[in-house]
């Protein structure tokens, strides 16, 4: 008997805090959480270690099939990434990475040798999966797409907090630069650019904290899937 499996797709631009609330919707609800932008930074960390052309298909195709790249979960059910064996879960959040990982994401060889490894997760497991083109792309069919947003100052405020708190020190114009240029090139490249799906729901937290932004989806969450949140102590 075939067991269905629920998907939740969160697509949005970089520091919307897509990752923040699906790693706490996931414990709340018991899915999987698949972070999606971490498969394409790896990618990414892969091609700058090579020294390649970022840009080209030709020169991206030619490192490829020598590439192991694997997701893994730890005891707590955090993503950990592997890149050849070697844990690049740190290193792929540097920010120099961040550029890289745009880059890599818009040439098509990358995008079609990441989505079957995308899907095979939601024909598996209960999951929520965020990225930019989950709804619209990888998981047309999921349960409930939600698109998550914030003005481009505020989503650079939390990204600057966020590095600052792993001790990387930039600044905020730096952040809101790298922001704008990332938004832009995931906005405007040809193949599966960021864009919000028809059937999803436009949640913008630019005016909400954390915990507002998680009930506003919980309840999002509670209206369309027969599911129940774990309370916690
Ligand atoms: O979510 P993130 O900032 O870690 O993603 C890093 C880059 O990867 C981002 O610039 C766009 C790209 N990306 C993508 O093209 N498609 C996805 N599903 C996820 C990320």
């Amino acid at each position: 008997m075939n067991q269905k499996f629920y998907s939740i797709a969160i697509d949005g631009p970089s520091g919307a805090g897509k990752s923040s609330l699906a790693k706490k919707i996931s414990a709340a609800y018991h899915f999987l959480y698949l972070d999606t932008g971490a498969i394409y930074r790896t990618v990414g960390l892969a091609a700058y270690r090579a020294g390649i052309d970022r840009q080209s298909e030709e020169e991206l195709s030619s490192i490829l099939p020598g590439l192991k790249i694997e997701i893994r979960y730890d005891d707590t059910g955090l993503q950990r990434m592997f890149l050849n064996g070697e844990d690049v879960s740190e290193a792929i959040r540097m920010p120099e990475i961040s550029l890289c990982a745009s880059d890599v994401s818009a040439l098509p060889v990358c995008r079609a040798y990441l989505l079957e490894m995308q899907r095979r997760f939601a024909r598996e497991y209960n999951v929520i999966v965020d990225g930019r083109d989950i709804g619209t792309v990888v998981l047309p069919d999921a349960d409930l797409k939600i698109y998550l947003t914030a003005s481009s100052e505020e989503r650079a405020k939390r990204r600057l907090l966020e590095l600052e708190q792993k001790g990387i020190k930039t600044t905020f114009d730096e952040v809101l630069k790298d922001i704008e240029q990332r938004d832009y090139q995931d906005t405007h490249r040809d193949i599966a650019p960021l864009r919000k799906a028809e059937d999803a729901v436009e949640v913008d937290t630019s005016h909400l904290d954390r915990e507002q932004s998680f009930e506003a989806l919980c309840n999002l969450i509670e209206s369309r899937l027969p599911v129940k949140r774990e309370e916690t102590a």
